[in-house]
């Protein structure tokens, strides 16, 4: 009877297990529409699949935001637009990379089991050499901290853009190195690429990315969001001509904001004709402006209550710290450095 109550309970257990979800996201200015559908909106959804923690990688900003105030205010930043998008602290612990110092030391002991060669494969590295920058001994070794901080918390998946799937490969790689250099340590986090539910098309029609300049704001003002949508590339139609949506960029932006039946009724007006670019941009405004209107009051909410956000990472911090004290005793142990 016991033995069968055990084992019920072995499996009860193991199937309301929830795998352990590790992200990081770099503080690095303001996000746009793009962004959102992109990447935020689903990482937002995970977050009741899995047990969720994700950082504010400070550490890693460094290699390139070199001024305090800015990166102290990107870092409050980031973490503002992320929990006005939806990330709820009460399922997610939220943190600062630095708050575990311990993930540099980690990153240490991943160093000097790495060599040179293997971090020059790194695509990241290899594009940053070839715009003839002097490359920053800590972005050169920037998959490694990463390593760390994706390995030192066992993580089960990590989530991240496509961009970064090598990143996820060298922390598999460098786990197994660990392991064989110091015995068995470490599991092998699986990558789960975020894929991009739609293309998200910016002003221009090309890809929504800042380096095209081409972004439509998520928290901007009424102000700045009409200029942009204002500004979006069309042919010279006039308004009593039929159009093909289809081609149309700010038809492309509707899509993320109408549900089926209100995408169709804009569909026939297009096609019918009689319906101008301007009158379409208009509606376009609307849309997005009362999309995010909950999402802009909670950011504001926080801009009021910065000491809220604060007392967020902080206690996120502690927590992900208490997590990794006995992950870092193996590793000492295993290292040979605790005697
Ligand atoms: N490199 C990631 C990015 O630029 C951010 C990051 C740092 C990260 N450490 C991580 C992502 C660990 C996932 C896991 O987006």
């Amino acid at each position: 009877m016991w033995v069968i109550c055990a084992k019920l309970f072995t499996f009860w257990y193991y199937i309301n297990m929830k795998k352990r979800l590790l992200s990081g996201i770099q503080p690095s200015g303001t996000i746009h529409i793009g962004n959102y559908f992109g990447a935020i909106k689903q990482f937002v959804d995970l977050q009741d699949t899995y047990e969720s923690f994700i950082f504010i990688a400070d550490l890693h900003a460094i290699t390139t935001i070199q001024n305090k105030d800015i990166l102290s205010k990107n870092i409050l930043n980031v973490a503002m637009d992320y929990l006005a998008c939806g990330l709820d602290p009460k399922k997610v612990c939220l943190f600062k990379q630095s708050d575990i110092p311990e993930v540099a030391e980690l990153a240490w002991y991943f160093n000097c089991i790495t060599t040179m060669p293997y971090l020059e494969r790194a695509t990241a590295y290899k594009d940053a050499n070839m715009k003839a920058k002097e490359v920053n001994v800590g972005l050169f070794d920037y998959p490694i901290l990463m390593a760390a901080d994706i390995l030192i918390h066992d993580a089960d998946v990590v989530p991240v853009g496509s961009d970064q799937k090598q990143h996820v490969e060298y922390a598999r790689d460098t786990a197994i190195k660990f392991n064989n250099a110091f015995g068995q340590t470490f599991k092998l986090p699986e990558v789960l690429i975020l894929k991009e539910v739609a293309i998200v098309p910016g002003i221009d029609g090309r890809k929504m990315s800042k380096s095209y300049g081409n972004t439509i704001p998520l928290f901007g003002t009424d102000d700045q969001i009409r200029k942009t949508v204002m500004s979006i590339v069309t042919d010279s139609k006039k308004p009593s001509e039929p159009k093909d949506p289809e081609t149309c960029n700010i038809f492309a932006i509707h899509k993320l904001f109408l549900k089926n039946e209100d995408l169709e009724n804009l569909r026939k007006r297009y096609t019918n004709g009689g319906l101008g670019y301007k009158e379409s941009k208009d509606m376009l405004y609307e849309e997005i402006v009362s999309f995010i209107k909950p999402m802009r009051e909670k950011r504001e909410y926080y801009e009021k209550n910065i000491e809220e956000v604060k007392k967020i990472l902080n206690s996120g911090g502690e927590r992900a710290r208490n997590n990794i004290q006995n992950k870092m005793k193996i590793i000492r142990d295993n290292v040979g450095v605790n005697i």
